[in-house]
């Protein structure tokens, strides 16, 4: 084989394995390195070094192999020299070239010289110079032919689209952080005006002070004992909040009544879930169902609720959890004509109701949370902390939803709860 031919394998061969490397997905700076010895080893050159820079300034080294960080300090590159870059020829590139028209290469001709350097070769990409490499002569002796720097430029080429493709790389990581970045804060601030509505709503109402903070607590910690996702548990946890917003239409008289109203304010003050609807429906909610589980938390199984009477299947999931938050804050808070009712008490209530009030599995799956907490198998102590330390205490109430949980979980096969979600 003739030696040129070897050696036109040898360099395609090299031009091959630096193609891999720049399209690998591994670290960049060990890119560079790898294809700057590929493109030394190719030629049998003595040193060399691969710079960067991203407009006028100074020159980063990226590689570097036989020279000296030192040595490289303090290279800079101007508006001008960077110009000549791009439209010089490659023997322009020769520091030893003293008619080069490269002015980067006059200014720095002495400095270069002596670190070695006889060759500035610019990456070049979409017409900017993303960087230079940086030769120093062949181990040899003998001058650069034609095909060798046929070579040098293919491989600076190379090289080049690879540092540029791993600055858009990184330009695009950095602009996905900052959206993300953008959408938690506005993530927050939507949940912090959420927040100041319930609180706007319980404070129109006296006797319930933080009710609605509650519901939506519950409604959360229900939702994730049934499994939903971080994404569905944020959203029902918002419905939790706004459920009652529809009050805010509801005269203040009415809703502090301290007794049972009459028929006529107890239609005034049913029109609540519809009201809060309208008021829901116009927002765009970065979650889905939020103005129907408003609607519909006063909904029950057997279609005795209201606004629309609706069935068991006919009430999205959502608005069956919020109705159980609902009534268990509203059963487990002193009201201005009663006190709370015990635990042992509650539990009777969501037994016999479930199946014609509430849904039994969200029911079981509200009483399998609180245990989780009775028995200390959680970090958090959410649900004591709503009800009071002294509330859920004693061996009772851990029996008390054992038997419930069975109780409702006969009723309702594992297998069912998990293939009716909504
Ligand atoms: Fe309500």
């Amino acid at each position: 084989m003739e030696p040129s031919t070897q050696k036109l394998i040898h360099t395609f061969g090299a031009l091959a394995d630096l193609g891999q490397e720049i399209a690998g997905t591994g670290d960049f700076t060990e890119m560079v390195r790898t294809s700057m010895h590929l493109l030394l080893g190719t030629l049998a050159l003595r040193r060399g070094a691969v710079v960067e820079c991203s407009g006028p300034g100074p020159l980063r080294c990226v590689a570097i192999w036989g020279l000296t960080d030192q040595g490289l300090a303090g290279f800079e590159i101007d508006e001008a020299e960077m110009e000549s870059f791009l439209c010089g020829e490659i023997s322009e590139s020769l520091v030893r070239n003293e008619s080069s028209a490269n002015v980067f290469i006059g200014r720095h001709r002495e400095k270069l010289a002596n670190e070695g350097i006889e060759l500035v070769v610019p990456m070049i990409v979409r017409g900017e110079v993303t960087g230079m490499v940086l030769l120093g002569g062949k181990a040899s002796g003998e001058e650069f032919s034609n095909d060798d720097f046929e070579t040098i430029r293919a491989m600076a080429r190379h090289i080049g689209v690879g540092i540029h493709t791993h600055r858009l790389l990184e330009q695009l990581a950095q602009r996905a952080e900052e959206n993300r970045r953008l959408y938690d804060e506005l993530r927050t601030i939507y949940r912090d005006t959420v927040r100041a509505f319930a609180a706007a709503i319980d404070i129109k109402d006296k006797y319930t002070q933080g009710h609605s903070e509650r519901v939506g607590r519950y409604s959360e910690i229900i939702a994730r004992e049934m499994g939903w996702s971080e994404q569905e548990v944020e959203g029902i946890q918002i419905a939790g909040y706004l459920h009652d917003i529809g009050k805010l239409i509801v005269d203040r008289d009415i809703i502090n009544a301290p007794y049972h109203i009459d028929a006529k304010n107890s239609s005034e003050l049913n029109r609540h879930p519809s009201a809060g609807y309208e008021i829901l429906a116009p927002i765009r909610h970065p979650y889905a169902d939020i103005p129907l589980m408003a609607k519909h938390h006063h909904e029950r199984l057997d279609g005795r609720g209201y606004p629309d009477g609706l069935t068991d299947q006919q009430i999205p999931m959502g608005a069956k959890i919020v109705a159980l938050a609902d009534s268990f804050d509203a059963m487990t808070t002193d009201r201005p004509y009663r006190r709370r009712r015990s635990f042992e008490d509650v539990v009777v209530d969501l037994r016999e109701n479930s199946g014609k009030q509430f849904d039994g599995k969200v029911v079981a799956a509200f009483a399998r949370a609180i245990l989780k907490e009775v028995k200390g198998e959680t970090r958090e102590r959410r649900i004591t902390k709503m009800l009071g330390k002294s509330y859920l205490e004693g061996e009772h109430v851990a029996t008390l939803l054992t038997d419930l949980i069975m109780d409702l979980e006969g009723d309702f096969p594992a297998k069912a709860q998990s293939s009716s979600r909504r």
